[in-house]
């Protein structure tokens, strides 16, 4: 029986392998566990007007927040890279904006599977979030 992490990059494969990257024909999966337990998932969406391109990360999270999501317990972003395929500047904002510390990014790779898990405070330390506007 497959473990949680293992489900949760299953779900990233699938969405990975949807990717739309004509451009840089680098692919990207994300899947997001919400705070019901939900799965969400996205990919990369490029577009022919370059920045009008969107993260894998920036559609999961979005599918979640449409879906009733306003929590990011989880993240598993994947793709094919010798390198760890660490999210933008923009979505570790996003993860930063709907995660809170117990919120865990797990990157992984296609060939070898889980690589590193991240915390929000890790990836985007000193991060300007909600509570700074209240
Ligand atoms: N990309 C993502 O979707 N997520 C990341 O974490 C890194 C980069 C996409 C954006 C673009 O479509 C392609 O990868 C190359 O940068």
């Amino acid at each position: 029986m497959k473990n949680q992490l293992e489900t949760l990059i299953q779900s990233a494969t699938d969405a990975y392998q949807n990717a739309y990257a004509p451009y840089s024909h680098f692919h990207v999966g994300a899947a997001v566990v919400d705070e019901h337990g939900h799965v969400h998932t996205g990919c990369n969406v490029e577009n022919a007007a370059y920045p009008s391109g969107s993260c894998a990360e920036e559609q999961a999270i979005g599918s979640m927040v449409a879906g009733g999501g306003r929590r990011i317990r989880e993240i598993v972003v994947i793709g094919r890279s010798e390198e760890l395929i660490t999210p933008c500047g923009a979505c570790r904002q996003r993860i930063r904006e709907l995660g809170d510390d117990q919120t865990r990014i797990h990157i992984c790779d296609i060939d070898r599977g889980h690589l590193r898990t991240f915390t929000i405070e890790e990836l985007l330390p000193e991060s300007f979030g909600p509570e700074n506007l209240s």
